[in-house]
């Protein structure tokens, strides 16, 4: 798909991962809705990086657990700005908690974030993306970011693992259900960005970098440069691409 003038909707899209993908997408020429759930200052300083670029841009704040908000975020993009070509599903709950310990608001909470909140997102982009005329070979894009607890157990994260395992079905079952108008893949990063209260210079994160093939860790831009190409690539659907130093190889780290 030709990037350029057409609307991206990043969620999660104020600060860190979600953050280099909008600004990656508005490089490419597109108009960027960036979703926030609870940082309205970062949204902003990102919607006036956007801006800067020469694209159009709007923050819209939305509680991912609740449905009535998910669908006021996407009757915003449809008021704004009538179509939406690219949905990226990156806002996500990282919750580490002993297994003994998972309640249930606990469990619903990241299974809500993490799983629901991408499948009522794809319903509601699938429909604004439909209501626009495109070329058959120029399929709309949704594209989730998941990561590597999907696939492999990760100690201590049980509802986030689950949830993430959801994601990637969820991506193949959504490629298949909504081929041939939308295509719907997958990213899975490895440690791209270490989670607040992990220092960035420090031993453990270093570590996990070093226990990976190419013996590092890696940077946001390495998954807004694979959101990029998704987003272009009119041929892919259902895949879920690894960008992990090639930490799949060699299974879990944590
Ligand atoms: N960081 C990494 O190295 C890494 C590795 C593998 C995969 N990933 C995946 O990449 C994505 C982004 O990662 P990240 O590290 O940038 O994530 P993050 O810092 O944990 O950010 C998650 C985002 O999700 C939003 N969010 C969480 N709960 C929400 C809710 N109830 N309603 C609305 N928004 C909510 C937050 O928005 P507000 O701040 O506005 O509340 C935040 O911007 C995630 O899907 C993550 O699993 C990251």
């Amino acid at each position: 798909m030709e990037l350029q003038d057409k609307v991206a909707l990043v969620t999660g899209g104020a600060h860190r991962v979600g953050k280099a993908v909008a600004l990656a997408l508005a490089r490419e020429g597109m108009h960027v809705v960036v979703h926030y759930g609870t940082s309205e200052a970062a949204a902003r300083e990102t919607v006036a990086e956007i801006k800067s670029l020469g694209v159009r841009a709007l923050p819209v704040r939305a509680d991912l657990r609740d449905p009535a908000q998910i669908q006021a975020l996407f009757a915003t993009v449809k008021a704004e700005f009538g179509r939406l070509d690219v949905l990226v599903n990156s806002a996500a709950s990282f919750v580490r908690q002993p297994f003994d310990e998972i309640g249930l608001d606990d469990w619903k909470d990241v299974l809500q974030v993490n799983l629901r909140a991408p499948f009522l997102c794809t319903q509601h982009a699938a429909r604004l993306m439909r209501a626009v005329v495109r070329p058959p070979d120029e399929p709309a894009a949704i594209i989730n970011i998941a990561d590597l607890s999907g696939i492999y157990p990760w100690r201590g994260y049980v509802q986030h693992g689950v949830s993430k395992a959801g994601l990637l079905h969820l991506t193949k079952v959504t490629a298949y259900e909504l081929a041939p108008a939308i295509r719907v893949n997958a990213i899975v990063p490895g440690a791209v960005l270490p989670p607040p209260g992990v220092d960035p210079q420090g031993e453990t994160w270093a570590n996990l970098g070093a226990r990976t093939p190419l013996g590092r860790t890696g940077h946001p831009d390495y998954v807004a440069q694979t959101a990029v190409f998704l987003a272009r690539n009119d041929y892919i659907t259902g895949a879920a691409i690894p960008v992990d130093g090639g930490e799949h190889l060699v299974g879990t780290l944590k």
